[in-house]
Formats: structure tokens, C-alpha cells, sequence
């Protein structure tokens, strides 16, 4: 079922208390607390994209859902990267994220995308700054008939793909104080980075490009 809100706390948290059915989804014109990773706030003001997916657990599912947020914005796919492992790049700035929360059952797949609305953080940006004007109700019917197509291919075969989006790989980043050079994505999903040396898989740690 598809429920279309005004304003809600969070799509996520509404959605894991009231779903029924894997497939379903909350769509919410504005956010009071919306959620982001590492329990920061989403910012979530009117004139942004808020929705959640119920799903199947998956391994990759940060990586499905963005591959299939930039199949989506038609037109933009020369502009749009993946950041490992879940934020939607436009231009090098962030416009997107996706929080992904799984209770080994079921997950709850979240997108938000900055349309209209101006985030307050200098390294984000939205749609509007480039003139693209999205159908949200256009986009949201191709990006869930090609997350359907994405959920049934293979791990490789998705990890494959996001790397074709990925804007880390063979550049310097840091996290938590530590440097190094990002190599590759495992099967698992980690982030392999050549740090001091020696090679460490990052699972979900915030990375940031030097
Ligand atoms: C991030 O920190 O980059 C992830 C942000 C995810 C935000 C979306 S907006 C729709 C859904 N509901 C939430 O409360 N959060 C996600």
C-alpha cells in the first residue's frame, strides 16, 4: 500500500510501525525529525522528496537503492555518483541520502532528495540549483519499477554497477582521523582502503574525500 502523508516524523519510523506488506511505502511532503545515518537529523523542510520502502532484508540494499535513485532521475546520469555507501552526489555536493535499517527481517529503505528545499550545509545541494525540474510522482513510478529490476540481479553484478557510479574508488579519503586510498568493494559491501600499508575493510563508517 502506498501511504501519501503531509507531514510526518519520519517516513522510516512511520513505516516500521505501521507496515503490513513488504513493497509497501510512506511518502511525506515534510519531515519533523527526520532521519539520517549515524543518528543525525535529515533535514526535511517542505519541497524535498521523503519516502521508504519496505523490503527484504538484502546485504547490498544501500547500494540498490542508489543505483536505482540515478536510473530514475532521467537525464542526469553523467552528473549524479554514488558515495559510499549510501549518499547521492550531484556535482560533486550532496543531494540525496538513503538510510537503510534492517531488524533482520524486514528493512526499511529510506530516500531523501533535495528538490526545491535549500539544505543548510554547504557541502549539499539540490535539484532546482541545476534546473531540473523533477515529476516526483514520474520518478518515484520509474525508481520503483527499476528497484524491483535491481533487487533480482546478482551481488556482483550490482556491485558492478554501483562502481560504475562510484566517486571514491583510487582516491584519498579520510574517516575517523585516519587517511588512505580507497580500493575496492568487496562482495560484502565494505569499503577496502589501503591505509598505512595495509588493507582495511571499512563497513560503515562516514569517509570523506581529502
Ligand atoms: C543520510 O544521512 O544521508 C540518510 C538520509 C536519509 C533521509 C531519508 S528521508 C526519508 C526517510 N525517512 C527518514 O527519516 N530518513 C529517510
Amino acid at each position: 500500500m502506498i501511504h501519501i502523508i503531509n507531514r510526518i516524523s519520519s517516513t522510516n519510523a512511520w513505516l516500521s510501525s505501521y507496515f503490513t506488506d513488504i513493497g509497501d511505502i510512506a511518502i511525506a511532503r515534510e519531515q519533523i525529525r527526520g532521519k539520517g545515518r549515524g543518528n543525525r537529523v535529515w533535514e526535511s523542510s517542505l519541497g524535498g522528496l521523503y519516502f521508504s520502502i519496505i523490503s527484504s532484508s538484502h546485504l547490498l540494499l544501500p547500494f540498490i537503492i542508489g543505483i536505482s535513485v540515478i536510473q530514475a532521475l532521467a537525464g542526469l546520469e553523467n552528473r549524479l555518483r554514488l558515495k559510499w555507501p549510501n549518499d547521492i552526489i550531484l556535482d560533486g555536493k550532496k543531494v540525496g541520502g538513503i538510510l537503510c535499517e534492517d531488524d533482520g527481517k524486514h528493512a526499511v529503505a529510506g530516500i531523501g532528495i533535495n528538490l526545491n528545499n535549500t539544505p543548510s550545509f554547504p557541502e549539499s545541494t539540490n535539484l532546482a540549483s541545476i534546473g531540473y525540474d523533477m515529476d516526483e510522482y514520474r520518478f518515484l513510478e520509474s525508481f520503483f519499477m527499476v528497484f524491483r529490476e535491481n533487487l533480482q540481479r546478482s551481488n556482483k553484478d550490482i556491485i558492478s554497477r554501483f562502481r560504475d557510479y562510484d566517486c571514491l574508488l583510487g582516491r584519498d579519503i579520510y574517516w575517523d582521523g585516519v587517511t588512505g586510498i580507497a580500493k575496492s568493494i568487496n562482495s560484502d559491501g565494505s569499503l577496502e582502503v589501503l591505509s598505512d600499508d595495509k588493507l582495511v575493510n571499512l563497513y560503515s563508517e562516514d569517509v570523506h574525500l581529502e
